[in-house]
């Protein structure tokens, strides 16, 4: 059974909606920052100022080597850059979660631990940076993706099933 990934700009729920997915199904999950981070035993930020980025991106690549290798049937969601690894589609089926920039944003914002999101997340400190990145990634996620959920305005309960559903399909 393959697995599903799930990718998507930062903030836009992937671990929410996995944990929701998890609820609903017989499957478990995985997130790749949460393997880099137990793998380095350090923070994602801590990696990224004292190593920079480059060693995150061999670790994401070194992690998505791995799971190709010996996980199946899981639900793994992912960093939002992780999606840029080699034969990504190896991984499993490609799940995009989208929301314009604007939505994310002000849902971390509105979020009663926002600022510990914004600060945990090195390529969120500038906001016209972040903004730029989004921007920039866009079209690259939907290239990769196969299967596309608009997130807006959604529970993620019922984000879950609308993926569940789908994949089966
Ligand atoms: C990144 C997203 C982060 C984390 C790292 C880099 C990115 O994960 O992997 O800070 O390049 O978009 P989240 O998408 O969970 O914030």
């Amino acid at each position: 059974m393959k697995n599903i990934v799930l990718i998507g700009f930062m903030g836009v729920g992937k671990g929410s909606v996995a944990r929701a997915m998890v609820k609903q199904s017989a499957m478990m999950a995985l997130d790749t920052d949460d393997i880099i981070e137990s793998m380095e035993n350090r923070s994602v930020k801590e990696i990224f100022a004292q190593e920079g980025e480059e060693y995150f991106r061999n670790l994401e690549r070194k992690t998505a080597r791995w799971l190709k290798k010996k996980v199946e049937g899981t639900i793994i969601s992912t960093g939002g850059g992780f999606f840029k690894v080699p034969a990504m589609k190896k991984v499993g089926t490609v799940v995009l979660l989208t929301a314009q920039f604007q939505t994310i944003y002000d849902r971390i914002l509105a979020h009663p631990d926002a600022d510990k999101k914004l600060k945990k997340r090195p390529l969120f400190q500038d906001i016209e940076k972040a903004r730029a990145l989004y921007d920039e990634r866009l079209s690259q996620y939907l290239e990769v993706a196969d299967i596309v959920i608009d997130v807006s305005d959604k529970e993620v309960d019922k984000i879950a099933r609308e993926i569940l559903k789908k994949v089966k399909k």
